[in-house]
């Protein structure tokens, strides 16, 4: 895998090392890649974007199983977009150390000025500038996150992108997962679910070459690379689930 690091030479073991050698400024990692996911052009409108489409359902879902963050130390955000998860959680939890992998240039730019502008996040965040399936992670992280990232990926490459960040799991990562879904029972819920995801994979995908044209459910993926889901919570009649998954089996499952 090649990588070049653009801040520091010292970056990845710095990043993959505990809090004392933090590195001092949020470096970027860059790998090569191939294909691009383009998301540059959506970044500055990205959140205008989502609040006129959605207003905030979506940032609730997000926000759902974020507590379960508590006491985890590496936390691993792939596809972030514009970065309000990684400032989010890194002001919420400060030991928590984060890396963020994302193929949008212009998304880990913005990423980068929402963590600098939220005190004492900056030197905990590092940006790696990388195409998901063509990343190898260089550390195990004790918590993973993806949110309306494994959304983005046809059959085959989302086996690819959930064995590749399973890989990079310790023996009790949980995995938080927040995706657009559609109900399972026939209704107007389905039936409206349809529609939207009709409109949002044809947008997406003329818009930034998103690679799936339909939702792919991770569920499956995520079992048989040794996950346990612990709660899952539905969020506009069913449109959006916010689940929270182990790889040490949860001691109860709850609906919250
Ligand atoms: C739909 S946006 C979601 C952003 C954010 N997580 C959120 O909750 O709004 C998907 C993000 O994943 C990134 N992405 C898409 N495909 C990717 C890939 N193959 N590797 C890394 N990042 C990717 C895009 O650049 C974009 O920022």
């Amino acid at each position: 895998m090649a990588l070049s690091v653009r801040d520091s030479p010292n970056a990845v073991e710095k990043s993959s090392e505990g809090v004392a050698n933090r590195p001092r400024h949020s470096p970027v990692f860059t790998v090569r890649r191939r294909r691009s996911a383009g998301f540059d052009w959506l970044a500055p409108i990205y959140g205008g974007m989502e609040m006129l489409a959605a207003g905030r359902v979506l940032q609730q879902a997000r926000a759902c199983w974020v507590a379960q963050l508590k006491d985890r130390r590496r936390i691993l955000i792939a596809g972030d977009g514009h970065g309000r998860g990684a400032a989010g959680i890194a002001q919420v939890f400060p030991d928590a150390e984060i890396a963020v992998v994302e193929a949008s240039a212009a998304m880990i730019a913005a990423g980068r000025r929402h963590v600098t502008a939220t005190a004492g996040c900056q030197a905990r965040v590092s940006w790696i500038h990388a195409d998901i399936r063509e990343w190898s992670p260089a550390g195990v992280y004790d918590a993973i996150v993806t949110q309306f990232f494994l959304d983005c990926f046809a059959p085959e490459s989302l086996a690819q992108v959930v064995n590749r960040l399973a890989a990079a799991a310790a023996t009790n990562a949980i995995w938080l997962l927040t995706d657009f879904a559609i109900p399972e029972s026939p209704g107007w819920r389905r039936t409206r679910a349809r529609a939207i995801h009709r409109l949002m994979y044809f947008f997406f995908r003329h818009a930034t070459g998103l690679e799936a044209s339909f939702l792919t459910p991770p569920d499956r993926l995520l079992q048989e690379a040794g996950f346990v889901m612990g709660a899952r919570r539905t969020f506009d009649a069913g449109l959006i689930h916010a689940d929270w998954w182990s790889l040490m089996p949860p001691p109860q499952l709850s609906s919250r």
